[in-house]
C-alpha cells in the first residue's frame, strides 16, 4: 500500500499586520490583556478585494513551486475552511478556477479548527486506496470580514487572523517516510459553544435586519468552556496517536498543536512532557487561523527546526464542533 507524504508546504498571509495596539483604536481592550491571556502580539488582516481562496492560490502556488509540480499535476483538491468567499458553491471549485484546472475534483470541508487534519485524513485514505495519487490539501480562512470589532466582540476578536497553508500530498513506496494514522473526534453537544448562529437556513428568511442588530451574525464563544475542553483533548488524541503507533513523546521531533491561545498550547505541552524545543507555536505572529494554523507552523518548524526525512511529526487540534484530531507522521 503506498504511503502518504507531504511533498510541499507553502503558506500565503495577508501583507496587512493588526498589531493589538491598533485593536485598542477599536475596542476596550489593552496589549497587555491579550498577550497574557493569548500570547497573541500581531495578526494579519486582509483588505478589501482578497478573498480566502486568493490566500489558498498563493498558497497552492507557492507548494507548486517547491515541489516542482504543474498545477495540472494535482489530482484532486481538498479544501478546509469555515470562512468561504461565498455561501455557495465551496471555495475548492473557486481555487480549481483559479489553478486552471477544470475537471480535477475538490471537496470542500468545513471541521473548523480540525479542518486540516480532517482533510489530511480523507487525503491520505485516497492515496493509500489508490484513488489518486497527487492531493493538494488547503486550509484557509478569512476570519476578519466576520468579526465584530466592538468592545462586545472583543473576546473573539482579539484572537482571529487571517492566511492560508497548502500542502501537496503525494503517493510514496517508501516505508520510512508519510503519515502513519490520523484520529478524528467530534461532539456535537458542544456545536454552540463557538459557532456563528446566522445567517442559516433553518431561519426564514435566513438573512434577517435583526441579525446584525442582536449580532447573531458573529461568531461567540464560551471562553473558558473550550479552553478546558481543548487542553484536556489535545493530550489524549496525541497520546491515542502515539500507542496506535507504538512510539513515545520522547520519539516526536515537533508536535505542531492548532494555535489557538498560547497559554493551551503550553499546557499541551506540559501534559505531554514535551521539551520546548518539541513544540512549535507562531500564533504570536498570526492568531488563530483556524483551518491554516496548521500548515503555517508546520512549514515554519520544518524549516527552523531542520525536520529530516523520517523524523516523526505530530499534529494535533481542536476547535468548533467540538471537533478534536490528531495525525502522525514520518517526514
Ligand atoms: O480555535 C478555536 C478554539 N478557541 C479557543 O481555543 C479559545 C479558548 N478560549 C480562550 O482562549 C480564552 O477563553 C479567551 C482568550 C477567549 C478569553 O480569556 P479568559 O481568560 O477565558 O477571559 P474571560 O472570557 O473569562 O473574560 C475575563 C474578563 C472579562 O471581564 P470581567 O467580566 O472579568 O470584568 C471579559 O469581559 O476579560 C474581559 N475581556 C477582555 N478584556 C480586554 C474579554 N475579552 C477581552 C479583551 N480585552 N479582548
Amino acid at each position: 500500500m503506498p504511503r502518504t507524504v507531504i511533498a510541499a508546504l507553502g503558506t500565503c498571509v495577508p501583507d496587512q499586520v493588526i498589531t493589538n495596539e491598533e485593536l485598542t483604536r477599536r475596542m476596550e481592550t489593552s496589549d497587555e490583556w491579550i498577550r497574557q491571556r493569548t500570547g497573541i502580539q500581531e495578526r494579519r488582516w486582509v483588505k478589501e478585494g482578497q478573498g480566502n481562496s486568493d490566500l489558498a492560490l498563493e498558497a497552492a502556488r507557492r507548494a507548486l513551486a517547491r515541489a516542482g509540480w504543474q498545477a495540472s499535476d494535482v489530482e484532486a483538491i481538498i479544501y478546509a475552511t469555515l470562512s468561504t468567499d461565498h455561501m455557495f458553491p465551496g471555495d475548492g471549485c473557486f481555487l480549481n478556477a483559479k489553478l486552471g484546472i477544470p475537471g480535477v475534483p475538490a471537496l470542500d470541508i468545513r471541521n473548523q479548527c480540525s479542518g486540516f487534519i480532517y482533510g489530511l485524513s480523507i487525503a491520505d485514505a485516497w492515496i493509500k486506496s489508490g484513488q489518486y495519487r497527487r492531493v493538494l490539501l488547503v486550509g484557509s480562512e478569512v476570519h476578519s470580514t466576520g468579526l465584530d470589532v466592538t468592545t462586545r466582540g472583543r473576546d473573539v476578536a482579539v484572537i482571529f487572523g487571517d492566511g492560508a497553508g497548502a500542502a501537496l500530498l503525494e503517493a510514496s513506496d517508501d516505508p520510512a517516510r508519510g503519515v502513519l494514522s490520523t484520529h478524528l473526534h467530534a461532539d456535537g453537544r458542544f456545536a454552540k459553544e463557538l459557532w456563528t448562529d446566522a445567517p442559516g437556513s433553518i431561519y426564514h428568511p435566513r438573512v434577517q435586519p435583526r441579525m446584525l442588530e442582536d449580532a447573531s451574525i458573529f461568531p461567540r464563544m464560551e471562553g473558558q468552556k473550550v479552553f478546558k475542553h481543548a487542553i484536556t483533548k489535545m493530550p489524549e488524541v496525541v497520546r491515542e496517536a502515539l500507542g496506535k503507533n507504538g512510539v513515545a513523546t520522547k520519539d516526536i521531533k515537533v508536535l505542531i498543536p492548532h494555535q489557538a491561545n498560547l497559554r493551551i498550547s503550553e499546557m499541551v505541552q506540559r501534559s505531554l512532557e514535551l521539551r520546548d524545543d518539541q513544540v512549535w507555536n507562531n500564533i504570536q505572529k498570526y492568531g488563530n487561523t483556524t483551518a491554516a494554523s496548521i500548515p503555517l507552523a508546520l512549514e515554519e518548524a520544518v524549516g527552523a527546526l531542520g525536520v529530516q526525512r523520517g523524523d516523526l511529526v505530530a499534529l494535533a487540534a481542536f476547535g468548533a464542533g467540538f471537533t478534536w484530531a490528531s495525525a502522525l507522521l514520518r517526514w
